[in-house]
């Protein structure tokens, strides 16, 4: 086997998910912990800075900081390289959130018993359904009252719509939870709690000796017995091929804070996850091919763009999934769009705890460039020598923006710094910026309102440029295209003051209400009108 083949088969790169609250961060440390990668609890909890959803900006600031550093892990567990990528818990940057969710091959969903599946993770799951991203499911907080066991699954089924697998199965549950069933191995783990043992310090109890299981939990066991039985009955089989496909999802109880169930999922992880899988490439005249991950020339895609938290430096770290072939450090890069050589100060992996210089890194992986520009969100990079017409990657998605605001500058001297900063903080997806067809002042497009607070924010402390942001009549934006050039022309003398330029200069057309866009797919009909656009 090729070591490009064997480095490929062993990397698992995946996003863990949930409503804020549920114990994602919780989760996400005690993998870190059970795989070796941190000794003591406690350090990824203490960089997060504040766990709940706050409108105060500087909280935000804060958050950001941290999820440099945080954002992504990798690990070694048994023989696999584990990739884990955090997604945004607020609302406001689920924009953010979609796009790590396009450079991972699996998701992590965690539930909170009490709660079930809350909101967010709604959200979270249309996208995994959009992408058929395979999901594993773990319910949390077992050690606490909630909801019963089966009704929960019945709710996961139904809002993920696809059956679930349970893989352990709950013996009690809160004051009285007594551990898991782990179905596969046909063995109790039993439940004490504490945050300092690990999966090895469990006491296991094969189901051969069910009668002293019986002996010590009594009603609870008999029940989860009878569940078993049930769920065996109802459920189908574990089947590798309709996992991988998104048609059903494992399922996995345990307490994260207890570090409980932890070891069952990480070795799911490993057993069950799959390994990254070939990805699609356009090249300009319209044909798409596939770029295998064991193919031997180096290609990724930046999914993310984050400035670095060193106001005096305007370097940004560009986050790039593998997609193919090998990085080896001091490799020549070329940026896709732009046919230039792309020149790093720096490449990083994102260990644990530290970031550290990359020496190799195999489709699967995530590195870091630091840059001072020239790359945006959505491009593809290949090594130097890739042929001009590899294509990119598409499938990163840009959502229309919901909410507007015009931008006012305090100080008409600082327009060059206001264009530069709107550029760049435009070019790491914070925010969207449109240039009306007709002049006047630029206009901010955001998913979340918070959005707005944080380019302001940055404007001020990274750019030393002072902005007032004022309400604007428009309420949404579709990016137009046309195949007949005459109606095209039509459509954009008609309706000039309403047309803009988004940072890739991809033209939108701005609605005013929401019978604005009815009456002009009606009036324009061979005009496209696209809520989402995809990185091309
Ligand atoms: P998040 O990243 O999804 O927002 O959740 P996080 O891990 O921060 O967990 C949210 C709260 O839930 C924390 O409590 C955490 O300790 C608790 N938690 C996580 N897993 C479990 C579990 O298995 N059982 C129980 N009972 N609680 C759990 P907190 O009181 O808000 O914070 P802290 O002071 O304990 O850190």
């Amino acid at each position: 086997m090729s070591d490009f083949l064997q480095e490929t088969r062993r990397r698992r790169t995946f996003a863990i998910i949930s409503h804020p609250d549920a114990g994602k961060t919780t989760l996400t440390e005690k993998l870190l912990l059970f795989s070796g990668a941190i000794h003591i609890a406690g350090s990824v909890k203490a960089r997060k800075a504040s766990r709940h959803a706050t409108s105060d900006w500087m909280e935000i600031e804060k958050q950001r900081g941290i999820s440099v550093a945080s954002s992504v892990m990798q690990m070694l567990y048994r023989d696999c390289v584990i990739n884990l990528l955090d997604t945004p818990g607020h609302k406001d940057f689920s924009e953010d959130t979609y796009r790590v969710l396009t450079a991972v091959d699996a998701a992590l969903m965690v539930i909170d018993a009490a709660n079930g599946v809350e909101p967010q993770t709604r959200r979270l799951i249309e996208v995994c359904r959009q992408r058929d991203t395979p999901i594993i499911t773990f319910i949390n907080k077992m050690d606490r009252e909630g909801r019963e066991p089966l009704e929960l699954l019945d709710e996961v089924e139904r809002e993920l719509g696809m059956p679930c697998v349970p893989m352990t199965w709950p013996v009690g549950q809160g004051k009285a939870f007594g551990g898991i069933v782990d179905l596969r191995k046909q063995q109790m783990r039993l439940f004490a709690p504490g945050e300092a043992k690990r999966g090895d310090d469990d006491e296991i109890v094969p189901l051969a000796q069910a009668e002293q299981l019986r002996a010590r939990f009594g009603h609870d066991f008999e029940q989860a017995e009878g569940n078993i039985e049930l769920v065996r009955e109802a459920a189908p089989a574990f089947d590798e091929e309709a996992f991988v496909g998104a048609q059903q999802t494992p399922v996995f109880f345990g307490s994260g804070v207890n570090n409980f169930g932890v070891q069952e999922v990480l070795d799911a992880l490993v057993d069950l996850a799959p390994p990254p899988a070939a990805r699609h490439v356009t090249r300009a005249d319209g044909s798409e091919h596939e770029v295998p991950p064991h193919g031997e020339g180096f290609s990724g895609v930046v999914f993310k763009v984050q400035a670095n938290m060193d106001p005096s430096h305007r370097d940004r770290i560009a986050f790039v999934r593998v997609n193919s072939g090998r990085y080896e450090s001091g490799m020549k890069l070329r940026v896709q769009r732009t046919a230039k050589e792309l020149r790093p100060t720096s490449v990083v992996t994102f260990l644990s705890q530290r970031r550290e210089a990359v020496e190799e890194a195999y489709a699967g992986d995530i590195i870091g460039f630091t840059t001072h520009g020239g790359v945006q969100l959505g491009d593809t990079i290949t090594h130097g020598d890739a042929p001009a017409d590899f294509g990119t990657f598409t499938g990163l998605p840009f959502f229309a923006p919901e909410l507007f605001q015009t931008v006012e500058l305090a100080n008409p001297m600082k327009s060059k710094q206001l264009q530069q900063g709107l550029m760049q903080l435009g070019e790491e997806g914070a925010i969207q910026v449109f240039r009306p067809n007709t002049g006047g002042a630029m206009l901010l497009g955001a998913v979340g309102q918070l959005q707005f607070e944080v380019v302001q924010h940055r404007l001020k402390t990274e750019y030393a440029v002072d902005i007032r942001l004022m309400p604007c009549r428009f309420t949404g934006a579709r990016w137009v295209t046309c195949d007949d050039a005459a109606a095209m022309k039509k459509f954009v003398d008609e309706n000039e003051g309403k047309l803009a330029l988004d940072a890739a200069d991809t033209l939108a057309y701005l609605l005013t209400s929401a019978y604005d866009l009815r009456l002009s797919q009606e009036r324009y009909p061979k005009v496209v009108f696209h809520p989402l656009r995809e990185h091309a």
